[in-house]
């Protein structure tokens, strides 16, 4: 397999951070060259969008507004970074995507699915990650850790609720979806840093032999 785009998801505190160097260090292992994005982010014009989602603004900030920045980000950074990395023969690992807006703006904030479908189709049309790895954790565990790491941001100052509901929009929506994985993030970092190795590990092979 000369290229691939896996998706590494989960609530805050989940970890994903420590999986994504743990994944990256596997890849390069194999003489594979890693691509690291983030959304929303991940060239100059998204991680201004990044800032300006992220902070906390003395005006009510709309669910259309956030859901849409989250589309512009996302369509500047495909298009200029992630499909010429996937062109070039390099693996890319994305710190979330699109799965991450069904489930916060989706499933936290409410927004109808059909919604993003038209959004998606606009801004993706059928392009998709080939491998995601969804990192599960129960978002009272998950916020005491991001909390831990310091001030929380406009986002995860949504509240309980709003977490939960992102997460259960998040496993919903994982049960339906093929090449994709749920790692259990309740355990300890380097545990759950090996579990997605190893499900990564076990992807690439079965794809490999496919082709
Ligand atoms: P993080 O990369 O530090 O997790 O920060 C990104 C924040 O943005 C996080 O709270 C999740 C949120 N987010 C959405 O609400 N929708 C999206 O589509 C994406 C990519 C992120």
């Amino acid at each position: 397999m000369k290229s691939a785009f896996i998706v590494v998801e989960g609530l805050e505190g989940a970890g994903k951070s420590t999986v994504i160097k743990g994944l990256t260090a596997y890849l390069q292992s194999q003489n594979k060259q890693v691509v690291n994005v983030r959304e929303p982010g991940g060239t100059p014009m998204a991680e201004a969008i990044r800032d300006c989602v992220k902070q906390n603004w003395d005006e009510n900030v709309t669910q259309q507004t956030e859901l849409l920045l989250m589309y512009a980000a996302r369509s500047q950074l495909v298009e200029n970074v992630i499909k010429p990395a996937l062109n070039n023969q390099q693996f890319v690992i994305g710190d979330r995507h699109d799965l991450s807006t069904v489930a916060y703006q989706g499933g936290g904030r409410g927004i109808a699915l059909a919604q993003l479908d038209s959004l998606r189709e606009l801004t993706l049309a059928d392009f998709r990650p080939d491998f995601t790895l969804y990192l599960d954790i129960d978002p009272k565990i998950g916020l005491s850790r991001a909390r831990g790491r310091g001030e929380l941001d406009r986002i995860e100052l949504s509240g309980l609720t709003f977490f939960n509901k992102a997460r259960d929009m998040y496993q919903s929506q994982i049960e339906k979806m093929p090449n994709a994985v749920t790692i259990d993030a309740s355990n300890s970092p380097d545990t759950v840093k090996q579990d997605a190795i190893s499900a990564l590990g076990d992807w690439l092979n079965k794809a490999t032999n496919r082709v």
